[in-house]
């Protein structure tokens, strides 16, 4: 089903609902999820403690995603004007090119066990080293569901971890979770390893958690942008030298990766996963070896266009957690007709560079601001109290007019009418 649905933004919610039966997997009682009110009060009461009210985000539909040859639309839910359209920009230029490649390793989540107090934590390293099928034959009892879909520990690594007060012994059980993010399957395990470790080290473990530097869970999208498609020589340079500066400037590469996570963050949210994860995730890993880095890179093929390519930790599942539970989260993962984890990863690494190239190209061109005036001249058309068959026409005024004001849209309102 194609992703390319040409002037989405012009149709009113209701027609855009009937693209979304025309061209995804959903049906009319999908649908009746995505309603802002779908969750329901019970639904959000056994979601978390004290619960007095819901809190409802948008969801947009972004479009023009091809990943591996598959076309997608892709939802987000975010509070930020502009990301969704930004995006669509971003795969609409790729997609002229065959849109994005993307591949991802096996979705593996760390587990850590911190032994303290060993006298000798060299010798009981070897030691377990020793027993390291015992072990892991102990951590995958604790959840034979998932070792029956072929996921479960594959591995246990071992480091010593040293700090100024003391040294430390660290397990990391190596979780394939299938197609959940595992966090609670990798805390289970680690918690079930935990009086066994003490037992057989003598030693005291301190911590039993999952780490979020997902860095055994990765996906990587690559595609290539046109030059004349991204505004010509100058505009690529720009682009070129504004990833140059997040590259070497902390500064400038927390905006940079900030506008990635926009787009990664608002399709985490949109799926019912743990956005935090995702972000502690993105961003231990783009400092992993000691500087932070952008998760992006970009250089020109021989022809002159410009190749960029995304690497994120991806610690997202299709089951568990809110992603079966929550209606709009139900709605969203069947509207991008996912068959894996994996996949929404792919979707997710895809989603991430699209998202950097638009807020790049739109940097090194006209800057960010006017596709920012568009949507605020909408707003304001609407609380001037303008009917949907006049919105557009009003934006257009005001834009055209360059004076984006609540006196203006009313003024234009007025002369409409
Ligand atoms: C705004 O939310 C995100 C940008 O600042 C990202 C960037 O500067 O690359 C536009």
């Amino acid at each position: 089903m194609p992703s390319d649905i040409g002037g989405l933004y012009r149709l009113d919610r209701k027609k855009r609902r009937r693209k979304l039966l025309e061209n995804t997997p959903l049906g009319d009682e999908d649908l009746a999820l995505l309603d802002p009110v779908s969750a329901g009060e019970e639904l959000l009461d056994g979601m978390i403690e004290n619960v007095v009210g819901g809190f409802v985000l948008p969801i947009g539909v972004v479009t023009n995603l091809r990943v591996n040859g598959v076309d997608r639309l892709v939802p987000m839910a975010t509070e930020e004007a502009s990301v969704v359209a930004a995006a669509s920009r971003g795969c609409k230029i790729a997609r002229e090119a065959g849109g994005f490649e993307a591949v991802s390793t096996d979705p593996v989540m760390i587990g850590q066990i911190q032994i303290a107090d060993l006298s000798d934590p060299r010798s009981v390293m070897e030691d377990l080293k020793g027993k390291k099928e015992e072990l892991m034959g102990i951590a995958n009892r604790v959840d034979p569901v998932l070792v029956r879909f072929g996921g479960g520990v594959k591995d246990i690594e071992f480091r010593r971890v040293v700090h100024p007060k003391g040294e430390y012994l660290v397990l990391h059980l190596m979780v394939d979770c299938r197609d959940a993010m595992g966090a609670n399957a990798v805390n289970t395990m680690a918690e079930a390893l935990a009086p066994v470790l003490e037992d057989l080290t003598g030693g005291r473990v301190v911590l039993r958690i999952i780490s979020n530097l997902a860095d055994r869970r990765l996906a990587t999208a690559r595609a290539l942008f046109k030059k004349d498609l991204l505004g010509g020589q100058e505009v690529l340079d720009s682009i070129l030298d504004a990833y140059h500066l997040a590259e070497v400037d902390p500064y400038r590469c927390a905006t940079h990766n900030k506008g990635i996570m926009n787009g990664v963050s608002a399709v985490v949210r949109a799926t019912g996963n743990d956005t935090r994860a995702v972000e502690s995730g993105a961003h231990s890993f783009a400092a992993r070896d000691g500087s932070y880095r952008p998760l992006t890179s970009y250089w020109k093929d021989e022809g002159g266009d410009l190749i960029g390519e995304i690497t994120i930790p991806v610690p997202v599942g299709t089951v568990g957690g809110a992603t079966r539970v929550h209606p709009a989260a139900i709605a969203c993962l069947k509207m991008m007709g996912l068959s894996s984890a994996r996949e929404l990863g792919e979707v997710l690494a895809a989603v991430g560079l699209a998202q950097n190239l638009a807020a790049l190209r739109a940097l090194a061109s006209e800057g960010i601001q006017r596709g920012h005036m568009r949507l605020h001249a909408r707003n304001l058309a609407l609380q001037a109290g303008a009917r949907e068959d006049e919105v557009e026409r009003l934006v257009e005024m005001m834009v055209g007019e360059k004076t984006v004001t609540a006196s203006k849209a009313e003024e234009l309102l007025r002369g409409i009418r």
